[in-house]
């Protein structure tokens, strides 16, 4: 996984937190090193490990803690990646173009990441369907982001987020509505 993520989960721990609680989930998930680059790729492992024991420390379930890390990571990644969004977008068509503009452009960067394959439906105006596949199973993050989203284009009190099955499996739908 893109060191980026590592690097913002950590900063997630020290905001919400302190850095002793990070040094501690470092120790307690067993990884050699606290420190991550963005140039570099981790091993999916040490974000599971890190994750869990985070929410164990935390005393929430790892899939409410990968939705609310993938709230927080939103405007990091939009300001990552913000050359490829065009300023008419609005959240249902971030959504749409995710998988070409964004995910296609972080695999053209660095080609041993690999992010979930998106496939997003515009089924009309104010609904898309996401149907997310990766054997990360990390649907809670994909819900967490497009809630992160809605607010990041100041949309949160319209946009209704949906997943219409388990958010644990490989393949997760999500539903989301603009009212
Ligand atoms: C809009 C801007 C977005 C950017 C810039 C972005 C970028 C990234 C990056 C850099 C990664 C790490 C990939 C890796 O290390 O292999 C990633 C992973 C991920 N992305 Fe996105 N993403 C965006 C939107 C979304 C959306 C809308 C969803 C879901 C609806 C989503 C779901 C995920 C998930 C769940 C992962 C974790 C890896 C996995 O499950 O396989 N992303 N994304």
């Amino acid at each position: 996984m893109h060191g980026t993520i590592f690097s913002l989960l950590k900063r997630y721990v020290q905001l919400h937190y302190d850095h002793a609680a990070w040094v501690r989930l470092v120790e307690a998930a067993g990884l050699p090193s606290g420190d991550f680059s963005h140039k570099e790729v981790y091993p999916d492992e040490h974000l599971y490990a890190l994750v869990g024991k985070a929410a164990e420390v935390v005393g929430i379930t790892e899939g409410e803690l990968h939705e609310r890390f993938g709230e927080y990571l939103v405007p990091d990644l939009m300001y990552m990646y913000q050359r490829f969004v065009r300023p008419e977008w609005r959240t249902l068509d971030m959504l749409e173009h995710t998988e070409h503009a964004m995910h296609n452009q972080v695999r053209r960067e660095h080609p041993e990441n690999s992010p979930p394959v998106l496939n997003v439906q515009r089924l009309s105006e104010n609904e898309v369907l996401i149907d997310y596949v990766s054997p990360r199973r990390m649907g809670g993050l994909a819900v967490g982001i497009v809630r992160g989203l809605a607010t990041y284009f100041d949309e949160a009190d319209r946009i209704n987020v949906l997943p219409t099955t388990s958010e644990g499996g490989q393949r997760v739908q999500i539903q989301v509505r603009r009212s």
